[in-house]
């Protein structure tokens, strides 16, 4: 396989990116209306897939896009794509977005096209691991709170991207968003959490923050160890008194931040250091070859 070019599986035919044509892939590109789902594969086991399921049916429930598969149809795609390449260890991201006519209202639709494409899976620099990331808090954007869409990975990413885009250029590696009551949500393709007096604190899901299957998996271990939780409404102030802050996403796991300009400033990792540990333990045994189902 091409290293450079991902393996592509599009409504269920194997084909190279280029063999995708215009009619198909319009109105994800027109118009960003679709969604997606990245996800972690090994031993050709996909990394909580149930779980990632079933926030794609959401969001195709919450867009009104038809689709008629099952998921457990999908995973067999993505298993075939997977073991057809020789991918062990991949990045996968699964795309549905809503079928033709390409003119903007939608009309009688038929079910969503589905495009699956893998590549062997790339980790983030150890270096940003060892250091932390240097974040901003954006003061271009906000997360709409009020928004169906908030709680959608929908393939119109462009507030992010913008969001990150501010970060960059300011010599920042990423972008915390507040809502549109200025209290803090995520940052722009991962959840927030950050320990203040031992407490492990993270937004709401109602502050406009994405339900991240990392998210809940932090959650669970917090609760499996009796460590104190707290989903709330913060002000980006709090930052101030926090001990800790990390950011978790399915590729990059869980990320130490050194840094949220201006309020925020620390080298210490020990909590995000022991649940990218608890996470990887996860991933290994799930993804063993041996154990097939999530718990
Ligand atoms: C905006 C946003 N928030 C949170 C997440 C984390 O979600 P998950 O842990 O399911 O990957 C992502 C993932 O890409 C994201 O794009």
């Amino acid at each position: 396989m091409n290293q450079n070019l991902p393996a592509c599986l599009f409504n269920g035919q194997i084909l190279t990116p280029e063999e995708l044509t215009f009619p198909e892939l319009a109105r994800g590109f027109m118009y960003g209306d679709g969604v997606f789902e990245t996800l972690r594969a090994r031993n050709y086991v996909v990394f909580r897939w149930q779980e990632h399921w079933e926030r794609m049916k959401q969001g195709l429930a919450t867009c009104r896009i038809r689709f008629e598969r099952t998921g457990k149809s999908v995973e067999e795609e993505i298993i075939r794509l997977l073991t057809g390449y020789q991918l062990q260890d991949a990045y996968v991201r699964v795309n549905i977005w809503r079928s033709r006519p390409d003119v903007f209202d939608p009309g009688r639709e038929e079910s969503g096209h589905v495009l699956i494409f893998a590549r062997p899976f790339q980790p983030y620099p150890e270096q940003d691991y060892r250091q932390g990331l240097r974040c901003l808090v954006s003061q271009r954007f906000r997360r709409n709170e009020n928004s169906p869409l908030s709680s959608v990975k929908s393939l119109n990413m462009l507030e992010n991207i913008l969001a990150r885009l501010e970060a960059r250029q300011s010599g920042y590696q990423d972008a915390l968003l507040c809502n549109t009551r200025n209290y803090l949500t995520e940052a722009t393709t991962a959840n927030l959490f950050f320990v203040r007096d031992g407490v492990v604190c993270t937004p709401a899901l109602a502050c406009g923050a994405l339900a991240g299957i990392t998210r809940s998996i932090i959650l669970t271990i917090c609760r499996r160890k009796n460590l104190p939780v707290k989903e709330g409404q913060f002000p980006v102030r709090y930052l101030g008194g926090a001990s800790e802050v990390f950011l978790t996403n399915t590729l990059m796991g869980v990320m130490p931040v050194r840094e949220v300009a201006p309020v925020f400033q620390s080298r210490s990792f020990s909590f995000s250091q022991m649940f990218q540990e608890e996470l990887n333990h996860l991933f290994l045994e799930e993804t063993s070859g041996r154990h097939q189902k999530n718990t």
